[in-house]
């Protein structure tokens, strides 16, 4: 619907700040590979990694090839094919601040005087406060305004984009001194995934759901993003992100707007994220009484975390869309490491019917509100909870569902990394955040972040790993009298928990 999955035709090179750690070698290159084997780049594209670890191009090809080989994303390896591609890749050491080695990086970029047909492509997989050290000596060093052309560049940058509402729009301008907004991608994987792309599709490709998708319809919204793992190594970036800056403020939000938007003008980039922006900006301002934060028990003693740390990996929010769609409408977010499973999923739950027509009130009582599960993964899908009449004498009635599974469809997803990549190549930038929308998502979650020395930070319950984080997140929603869904949450065919429904 909004991107175009074409293949990349223009001659480009792909400069990579910050090559040599986790995400170019698990993520952006066995991407790459992909794309490369299903015939999606240009002859001539290649891949020049810049960082600080004095790399020979041969140590950073043998990196990366290994990465490509232990990676789950690329089902066929092939010596030939991996050496084919790895001729194009090559590597420049320097520090982030050194414009001698940007000018050093510049006479690598030859693609853009090629014909005048190719650009300069910068991924920026870096944390926020070095990604402002290389954007501002970009500039000075003069890499993009003499290198290039405006058009002959574009830009990708890694989440988190800032830490917060302030450092973000200081990005924003930063990045605005350079490149036009056009040039600018801003990532977050969430949006490649083909179960997210779906929503859209969902929604506005079939008619009946639109006219109940609204308050008058529906009574609560709940999204779950819960991971088995734990930080898994990462505690030098975690314990200063925490599960806000880490999943809510990006992926969660992008999910929330999918869900709640208007409907588009039409598939192009600006109409499709200029309702995303409405939603975000018609987020209600969060109150101390509407989040939950927890940490699970040992996180203290992970590497690289403060002693005595009070970083949340935890986190259940009551959000509020106040627009004439969703006034009232509570969405209930948890998101968090260490749970029970991983499962990212939404769920909507419709209102009780007014009135029930069955005549034995036990029967009535068995009738549950109807619930549309979208799962994002694992076990892709959709899921609508109906109630039939149970088969039998008795007029006795039971709960059954209606299911679509991706495994069961033809074709195969994409690798959401894949997708985010040959859109940018291609030009496409429907799926990646604008700086309007980044700021204004900012400005939503900032009431949960301790904003100055002088916030009382709030407090952070502790909770057991392989659990479904503090008792108080399911406070959060017994005091509107609700509760959390089973959905995959629970162990599979799980009966429906005995807690009344609804308000
Ligand atoms: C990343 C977070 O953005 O998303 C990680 O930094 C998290 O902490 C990951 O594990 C989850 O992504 P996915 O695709 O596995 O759901």
């Amino acid at each position: 619907m909004t991107t175009s999955g074409a293949r990349n035709e223009r001659p480009c090179v792909m400069t990579i700040f910050g090559a040599s750690g986790d995400l170019t070698r698990r993520k952006l290159i066995p991407a790459l590979y992909n794309l490369e084997a299903d015939g999606l780049l240009e002859e001539k594209f290649r891949v020049v990694g810049f960082g600080r670890s004095k790399l020979s191009d041969e140590d950073f090809r043998v990196s990366l090839r290994e990465g490509v080989q232990e990676s789950d994303d690329v089902d066929d390896f092939s010596s030939e094919r991996w050496n084919h591609f790895a001729e194009r890749i090559s590597f420049v050491a320097g520090a982030y601040d050194d414009e001698d080695a940007y000018r050093a990086l510049g006479r690598e970029l030859s693609c853009c005087g090629e014909g005048g047909e190719g650009y300069n492509l910068y991924y920026l997989a870096l944390p926020p406060r070095v990604s402002e050290t290389v954007l501002q000596t970009m500039k000075s060093s003069g890499l993009v305004s003499e290198g290039c052309a405006p058009g002959r560049s574009r830009i990708m940058l890694e989440k988190p984009f800032g830490l917060d509402f302030e450092s973000a729009r200081r990005l924003n301008t930063i990045l605005a001194g350079i490149f036009d907004e056009s040039q600018v991608y801003r990532v977050d994987h969430y949006l490649g995934k083909d179960t997210i792309r779906n929503f859209l599709v969902f929604r506005f490709a079939n008619g009946m759901f639109e006219p109940v998708w609204n308050r008058k319809y529906v009574d609560n919204i709940q999204i779950t993003a819960a991971e088995d793992i734990g930080i898994e190594g990462r505690g030098g970036y975690y314990d200063q992100a925490g599960v806000v800056r880490d999943i809510i403020q990006n992926h969660v939000m992008q999910v929330l707007a999918l869900v709640t938007m208007e409907p588009p003008l039409a598939g192009d980039a600006e109409s499709v994220r200029d309702r995303k922006f409405e939603v975000f900006k018609s987020l209600s301002p969060i109150a101390r009484g509407d989040f939950v934060f927890g940490q699970y028990e040992g996180y203290r003693s992970e590497k690289k975390v403060a002693e005595g740390s009070e970083t949340p990996t935890f986190a259940a929010l009551r959000l509020g869309v106040a627009n004439w769609r969703w006034f009232g409408v509570p969405v209930y977010v948890r998101a968090g490491k260490a749970l029970e499973r991983k499962v990212t999923e939404v769920a909507i739950q419709f209102r009780e019917i007014p009135l029930c027509v069955m005549s034995d009130e036990k029967v009535c009582e068995k009738i549950r509100p109807n619930v549309l599960y979208l799962r994002i993964q694992p076990d892709e899908g959709i899921r609508l909870t109906i109630t039939v009449k149970a088969p039998g004498r008795a007029d006795d009635v039971q709960e059954a569902v209606l299911e679509f599974k991706y495994s069961q469809a033809s074709g195969k997803m994409p690798n959401a990394y894949e997708r985010i990549l040959l859109d940018c190549l291609t030009g496409v930038p429907t799926l990646f955040w604008r700086a309007d929308s980044v700021e204004a998502a900012w400005r939503a979650v900032a009431p949960t972040l301790a904003a100055s020395p002088q916030d009382q930070p709030a407090q952070v319950f502790q909770y057991k790993r392989g659990s479904w984080g503090p008792d108080e997140a399911n406070a959060l929603l017994q005091k509107d009298g609700r509760h959390w869904l089973p959905g995959l949450a629970a162990a599979p065919n799980a009966p429906d928990p005995d807690i009344p429904t609804g308000s």
